[in-house]
């Protein structure tokens, strides 16, 4: 069974194949568009994907030595509503035209699965990290469609953090990248920044009552970084970013620590676009967990993912109704 994976919910355009055996094929455009504005400006996100849909998916079907999936699906949020509307659109309308099922998939089930797309694959029960630009929540995953949510940000993603501090720093976009690289040569040690721990995360959209005792907060950490900017002359970049990252890397896997202790779960996979990050790869793997972490082509926003829930989806009897629409905010989990 060949099932087409459209994504468009951020700045990539991207569609794969993918079957029973793994991935047939995997094309992903990378807006570059967005540089000259230190962020995703969503109406250019949009008409980029309109003017790459169309090729990459025929890329990957061509790709794939196919001309006809037997599932296709698509992103259907959560993310900018306009860039999904053109994935999920266009997925609808080719499966209406090819009267094959379309299924809408949810974004951060595709990072959450991510790990499945290669050897070697996670066994249920897991520990899962999902790290990007819009969201950081460390999940338990005991099947597929099966998870509950362990912790999250109660503020700013991991990945906006690192996109802010680039910004600040006056680095390009998206920051997260460029920071990875300066700090190789920096000192995480250099600058003591802050890791918040629930008691000392203050006013946040979360209510007090609503948050979990491994719940993180990124943006304390934010403004730390900017105070130090204003305050200190001659700031050494690659040991600003070698603080930040240590900071940031530190929250995460203290709070993967815990959540193996309280739940005797030994396996933790990482997906989403700061899964990327050479820092946490090499550190993730000594705190004496089985790791399961994708290559980074497929931590970052692609189409495999999103064709393999599709894939794992169909198999459980799930279809989309064509009354379906894309959203914005979706929880993973949720019908
Ligand atoms: O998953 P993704 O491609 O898109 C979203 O769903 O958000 O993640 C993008 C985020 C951006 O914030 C980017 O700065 C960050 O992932 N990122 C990284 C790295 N590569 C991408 N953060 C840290 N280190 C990296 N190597
Ligand atoms: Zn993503």
């Amino acid at each position: 069974m060949k099932v087409l994976g459209i994504e468009t919910s951020c700045d990539e355009t991207a569609a794969a194949v993918v079957d029973e055996s793994g991935v047939l094929s995997d094309i992903i455009w990378s807006q570059q568009i967005h540089e000259e504005y230190g962020g995703v400006v969503p109406e250019l996100a949009s008409r980029a994907h309109i003017e790459k849909v169309v090729s990459c998916s025929r890329a990957a079907l061509q790709a794939a030595n196919i001309s006809t999936p037997d599932v296709v699906c698509a992103t259907a949020g959560p993310g900018l509503m306009g860039a999904v509307l053109v994935g999920f659109c266009y997925a609808r309308a080719l499966a209406i035209g090819w009267e094959v099922p379309f299924i809408g998939v949810n974004h951060l089930e595709g990072h959450l699965l991510s790990p499945l797309l290669n050897e070697p694959v996670p066994e249920f029960p897991f520990l899962s990290l999902v790290v990007s630009g819009g969201h950081t929540t460390l999940y338990l995953a005991t099947g597929i469609g099966e998870y509950s949510v362990l912790a999250q940000t109660i503020d700013d993603a991991a990945g906006e953090a690192y996109d802010k501090v680039a910004r600040m720093m006056g680095l390009g976009y998206p920051g997260g990248p460029i920071i990875d690289k300066l700090a190789q040569q920096g000192n995480p040690k250099a600058i003591s920044f802050p890791r918040a721990n629930r008691l000392s995360i203050g006013k946040s959209k979360v209510a007090k009552e609503d948050r979990r005792d491994l719940d993180m907060s990124f943006s304390g950490l934010k403004t730390a970084v900017r105070s130090y900017l204003e305050k200190t002359q001659g700031w050494v970049a690659v040991d600003v970013a070698a603080s930040f990252q240590a900071a940031v890397i530190d929250v995460l896997l203290n709070r993967i620590q815990r959540a193996a202790q309280q739940t005797g779960v030994r396996r933790i996979a990482i997906g989403g676009g700061v899964a990327a990050n050479s820092e946490l790869r090499k550190r993730i793997t000594t705190i004496g967990l089985e790791c399961f972490i994708p290559p980074r082509s497929r931590c970052t926003d692609n189409g495999s993912m999103i064709a393999l829930v599709g894939r794992l989806r169909y198999e459980q009897g799930f279809r989309s109704s064509w009354k379906d629409t894309a959203r914005s905010r979706w929880k993973v989990g949720q019908e």
